[in-house]
């Protein structure tokens, strides 16, 4: 039986960077991937939609022209079948990628569903469709599924196509006229923006007061404005109950009643691939429906490490890049641990949302002395010379007695590209003081963090 160092099981983002990075550090490595490397990520997640997104944004420039002195003469609209066959372009070209980058790291790739037998002695035993190997650790990185809750007619709706995933939804060569949207959160934000330029008359039902999760409710506030602005319907505090093919019906404070739909999509989260993969046969604890992990990625099993939405801490693909690594540092005994604490995050709508670390709420239910300043962006040049309706706001939450950023929360253009400017200022506890003698490109977006660092009092 072949032995290696470390045995990947997951293709997806938190397993073939551990992978690369493991082989580049002198290991030897087998990777597993069943489907197609890259995972949900790079196959029905993060690059799709922003592909599919990016269509939107396109038709949008369009549409406004005008605004700006543009005209375009004939109708702007999306054709389904090209923006997802571009997008199938897009995802071969990435996961191609992938394979180039383990092919030069040295990782043996196997596309085959791995199966944990055993441990054995010091190695551990998995099994491949035809052959067993063996190896001396094991990372863990199956992923996540979309959660489909168990509501009545739902069964149904999924097997015959009514009711969608992320997976499905991404593949639509016909724009549905009316489409809606389970969950208010950032798959059925992002879906709800690209199907509403494609032309579906879009609603989201959403059971919480707020869209888009622990977002400041401010920051909430205008990408719902927007949205709003654009035809998309929000129904809040609304749950929908039942589901059968043409319509769902939807139960709010007011009683129960009848949506007409074409197709639902179901985004009210994810869970954790946890089974089917033997993880039982070594005895590997299940905590919430995730495996259980410290800040060093380890499992309760010792050489046993599981990384990205397996461990159902962070689901970001980037949370599951550095867990990786964090990973094979312990196993090739360097110091290193996951800080879970800034993890940038993005809704990437039009306009973007990004958010890191606290807000002003969370900060003062965690016990800080915080306070936080508001600034539109029009305090930024190249926003008023890139928007015509300045509804952009940035939040920067600070603790008083650190004097130091600890929160960040934006609506507005590049915001998914800035906010690593604000989450490194809050990871790195850079003084107020000290930002303020920081030079920022001129113009850019991203001067006003400096701006609202000078509008604190302190
Ligand atoms: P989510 O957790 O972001 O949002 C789900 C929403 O559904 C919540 O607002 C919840 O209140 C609502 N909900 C739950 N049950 C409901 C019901 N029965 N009726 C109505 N509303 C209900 O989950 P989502 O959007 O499915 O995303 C899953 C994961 O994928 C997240 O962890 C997210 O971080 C990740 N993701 C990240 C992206 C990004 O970083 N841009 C893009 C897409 C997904």
């Amino acid at each position: 039986m072949e032995i290696f160092d470390v045995i990947v099981i997951g293709g997806g983002p938190g397993g073939y960077n551990a992978a690369a990075y493991a082989s580049a550090n002198g290991l030897s490595v087998l990777l597993f991937e069943k489907d197609e490397l890259g995972g949900v990520c790079l196959n029905e997640g993060c690059v799709p939609s922003k592909t599919l997104l990016n269509s939107a944004k396109v038709l949008n420039g369009f549409l406004h022209g005008k605004d700006f002195g543009v005209e375009f003469t004939g109708e702007g609209r999306i054709d389904a079948r090209a923006v997802v066959d571009r997008k199938n372009r897009v995802v071969k070209r990435l996961v191609a990628g992938v394979r180039s980058k383990l092919k030069s790291a040295g990782v043996t790739v196997l596309k085959e569903k791995a199966y944990i037998e055993k441990k054995e002695g010091e190695f551990f035993k998995v099994s491949g469709t035809s052959s067993a190997f063996l190896s001396k650790y094991l990372i863990i990185a199956t992923g996540s599924h979309a959660f489909i809750p168990d509501i009545e007619g739902m069964g149904e709706a999924v097997e015959n196509g009514f009711a969608l995933t992320n997976k499905e939804i991404l593949n639509l060569t016909e724009v549905p006229g009316k489409l809606l949207i389970m969950g208010g959160g950032v798959i059925g934000l992002e879906m709800a923006d690209y199907y509403n330029a494609a032309g579906a008359e879009v609603t989201i039902v959403e059971m919480l007061p707020k869209i888009a999760g622990a977002t400041d409710n401010a920051v909430s506030a205008v990408l719902k404005k927007a949205l709003e602005k654009k035809g998309i319907t929000f129904l809040l505090g609304t749950k929908v109950t039942k589901i059968k093919n043409g319509a769902v019906t939807v139960s709010d404070d007011d009683g129960e009643r009848d949506i007409a739909a074409d197709k639902v999509l179901v985004s009210v989260g994810r869970r954790a691939n946890v089974s089917g993969s033997g993880i039982e046969n070594i005895g590997l604890s299940v905590e919430k429906g995730a495996i259980v992990t410290d800040e060093k990625m380890r499992t309760d099993v010792k050489n046993v490490y599981a990384v990205g939405d397996v461990n159902g801490k962070v689901m970001l693909a980037h949370t599951a890049y550095r867990e990786g690594e964090v990973a094979v540092n312990d196993i090739l005994g360097k110091n290193d641990a996951m800080n879970y604490g800034v993890i940038p995050s993005v809704i990437y709508t039009y306009p973007e949302v990004a958010s890191a670390g606290y807000t002003a709420e969370e900060a003062i239910a965690a016990g800080i002395n915080a306070d936080e300043i508001s600034l539109s962006l029009m305090y930024s040049g190249r926003y008023i010379a890139e928007n015509t309706d300045y509804t952009g706001i940035m939040k920067l939450v600070y603790d008083k007695d650190e004097k130091t950023l600890i929160g960040a929360s934006v609506a507005g253009s590049y915001a998914s590209e800035y906010i690593v400017a604000v989450s490194d200022l809050i990871n790195l506890k850079v003084p107020l003081e000290r930002v303020k003698k920081l030079v920022y490109p001129h113009p850019t977006v991203c001067e006003v963090i400096r701006e609202g660092v000078f509008e604190i009092k302190q």
